[in-house]
């Protein structure tokens, strides 16, 4: 489902449940001993979503323990994402030649629990929620709202290793699966990303997003799926 909102050169494996335990590393089951089952089956699952993607890159099974910011450490040269949710688990990665940053998330589509848009929302993002909800009421807008922000925060924090607070960024959706962040955190680090896009879908009880900064090669004409974005 994942891979329909995905630009070129991303790769990505997804589950719908946890049946089979997958087996983990050492040093990652040494992570998650003690730790809730239902944890560490979506730990587990999501681990064997990221190598099967890493495999399709031609790289080999390797442990994927957390680094700064509980960001997973992939092997070098690649960039990735992971995320779990009721019924859901998906791992992409790319090459960071091709990508440059990304992030998923996923959701239940179904609206935020009452009070949580006023945490993630500015007025303005409120008010444009608002306008998409009068012409597509069936969809969740506050929680897409929600996964975009979790998206770009995955996609921002590898690069910078600091914290991007909800305020810090305003995005944008268009109805037909897209969305722009513009990202205004205070002292923002060197060369951090000020914009990212994204792409969004709902199906089957879910939402995604996806955000990708891509490196299109110099003198290459065909636009990527999701363009470029970062220091203006
Ligand atoms: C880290 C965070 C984004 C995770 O999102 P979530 O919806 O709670 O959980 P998900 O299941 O979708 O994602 C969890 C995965 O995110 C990844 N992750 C955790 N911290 C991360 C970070 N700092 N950077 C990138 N990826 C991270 C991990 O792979 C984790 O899975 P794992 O522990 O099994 O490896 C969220 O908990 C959080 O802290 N949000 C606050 C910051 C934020 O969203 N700011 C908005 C900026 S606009």
């Amino acid at each position: 489902m994942i891979e329909e909102i995905l630009p070129p050169g991303v790769r990505s494996s997804e589950a719908f449940d946890d049946l089979a335990p997958a087996p983990l590393f050492p040093e990652e089951a040494a992570l998650m001993a003690g730790r809730r089952p239902r944890r560490q089956a979506q730990f587990a699952t999501a681990r064997a979503c990221a190598r099967r993607s890493l495999a399709e890159l031609g790289l080999p099974p390797a442990p994927l323990l957390p680094g700064a910011g509980g960001a997973p450490r992939w092997p070098a040269g690649v960039v990735g994402s992971i995320t779990h949710c009721d019924g859901y688990r998906a791992a992409v990665v790319a090459r960071s030649a091709e990508v440059a940053a990304l992030g998923i998330d996923a959701e239940p589509a179904e609206p935020l629990p009452r009070g949580v848009l006023g945490l993630v929302a500015s007025d303005s993002e409120r008010a444009a929620l608002e306008r998409l909800a009068a012409g597509s009421p069936e969809l969740c807008w506050d929680r897409l709202l929600f996964s975009a922000k979790e998206a770009v925060y995955k996609a921002w924090y590898p690069s910078v290793e600091r914290w991007l607070g909800f305020a810090d960024a305003d995005v944008r959706f268009a109805p037909s699966g897209t969305f722009t962040a513009r990202l205004h955190p205070s002292e923002p680090p060197p060369d951090a990303p000020t914009h990212f896009e994204g792409r969004w879908l709902v199906r089957n009880g879910l939402l995604l997003t996806v955000v990708a900064t891509t490196t299109a090669p110099a003198g290459h004409d065909d636009a990527p799926l999701l363009s470029a974005a970062g220091g203006e």
